[in-house]
């Protein structure tokens, strides 16, 4: 298609896709948001730390645990049956959401720190040899950054970081040059949870497979705002955890291309992971099974895929463009009020709005408006090298999700004026 026809189509996507949302009747399946804190109405801006929960979420959980609960892969008995059946299912829906190409490619983890650590542990640590490199960017979360550091402590291999601008988005001609035949894998967020930058995970791949290096995306933040396909990306590894995705906490997934998880060993052993068991020797089950060592948080992927087919009937298209509204309206507001900096205004981000302001730590920031009902995160949000990167000891963050409104991001905005007043 015509390039202007192309943008054209895409606009006229968008107004659909926003005329057809109504934020509250998203707003009415959170049972969470209509308490009060403080004596007011929450108004929750924490999403990027965890998300709430829809009440499919929540039933899902409470009917398995009511309907169905037995141990899975173990037993012959009907229960034990539709436990597995649901379990499954969940892994056949997780792989439809990540688009990958078969469920054996999901493993499902804790959380997504567990599935960089599987990979650290599994698939690089290995093959690391003194002198090899492991790749990541200066915007990691403290969960792709210190796993690399253990396996590279233990090795003699060198982490290497590729550095961010000013607007924090990553430098992708440095990246490139720092990859190099040494390095054993380049291990990159598609979307930081302290600055907000959307990187350009395909080209990113792109760069890496061209210098023959294998790469692990960090899907945590991205995954709830708009459709990540692994397919697409073309990477071997990616990580997501379900807290974040409007789902339980206590699991994450794990995606991997078949032939790397067929060649990797297993990251722990226990029962469901064997074939078979001897004093002598053991033998691995095939993929997935192989990297779930011992009972299963069973009801973690059935509530997950409750929120992944919540996430579904929404539509990431209407997410997107409601969750870009408030961006642009959010970042108005905060540019009014006196002493405030934006941390963070990469040309492509998403829904995070990251601040300090003259004269008031963030702490300080965070205890004020929390009396107002308004719960921002404050602090280094994991993520120490953002904070050194940027000249600042904390931010103060507010994070959006699908359901946060134009008026809450109001009452923010008044709440931050109330700060301003107290440290006048
Ligand atoms: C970008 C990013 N990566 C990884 C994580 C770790 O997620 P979890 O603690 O669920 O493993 C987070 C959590 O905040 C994150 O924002």
């Amino acid at each position: 298609m015509h390039a202007k026809g192309a943008a054209a189509t895409e606009q006229s996507e968008q107004r659909s896709a926003s005329a057809t949302f109504d934020v509250q009747r998203v707003r009415a399946d959170f049972p969470i948001l209509a308490r009060t804190v403080n004596g007011r109405p929450l108004v929750y801006l924490d999403n990027a730390a965890t998300s709430q929960k829809p009440r499919a979420v929540l039933e899902a959980i409470t009917s398995y645990y009511t309907g169905i609960n037995a141990n899975v892969h173990r037993g012959v008995h009907e229960l034990s049956g539709r436990a597995t059946d649901a379990y499954e299912a969940a892994r056949e829906r997780i792989r439809a959401f990540f688009n990958a190409r078969t469920s054996h490619e999901i493993i499902y983890t804790r959380n997504a720190t567990e599935g960089i650590n599987l990979v650290a542990y599994s698939f690089v640590r290995p093959n690391l040899r003194p002198g090899d490199e492991v790749l990541i960017t200066a915007m990691e979360h403290h969960s792709n950054i210190v796993p690399w550091q253990i396996v590279c402590e233990g090795t003699g291999a060198t982490l290497k970081v590729a550095p961010i601008d000013d607007r924090g988005e990553l430098q992708l001609d440095s990246f490139e040059r720092l990859l190099t035949p040494r390095t054993k894998i380049a291990a990159v967020s598609h979307m930081s949870n302290a600055l907000g930058t959307i990187n350009p995970v395909k080209e990113i791949v792109r760069l890496a497979r061209a210098h023959g290096v294998p790469t692990l995306i960090d899907a945590s933040q991205a995954a709830y705002h708009m459709r990540v396909d692994v397919q697409a990306i073309d990477c071997d590894f990616l990580v997501a955890t379900g807290h974040k995705l409007y789902g339980p906490t206590g699991i994450g997934v794990l995606y991997g291309k078949e032939a790397r998880l067929d060649a990797m060993p297993p990251f722990m052993g226990g029962g469901d992971m064997i074939s078979s068991v001897s004093f002598e020797r053991s033998t691995w089950n095939v993929l997935p099974y192989k990297f779930e060592a011992g009972t299963p948080h069973i009801a973690g992927p059935i509530g997950l895929h409750a929120a992944l087919d919540y996430i579904e009937a929404v539509g990431f298209d209407a997410i997107g463009c409601h969750e870009r509204e408030l961006l642009e309206y959010g970042t108005g507001i905060l540019q009014d009020i006196d002493g405030v900096r934006l941390i963070g205004t990469a040309r492509h981000k998403a829904s995070i709005l990251s601040f300090v302001m003259d004269g008031v730590h963030p702490h300080d920031i965070g205890t004020i408006v929390d009396r107002e009902g308004v719960a921002i995160r404050t602090g280094h949000h994991c993520a120490q090298p953002v904070m050194e990167r940027f000249g600042v000891p904390a931010t103060a963050r507010a994070s959006l999700a699908m359901y946060n409104t134009r008026e809450e991001l109001d009452t923010l905005g008044r709440a931050l004026k109330k700060v301003r007043e107290v440290f006048a």
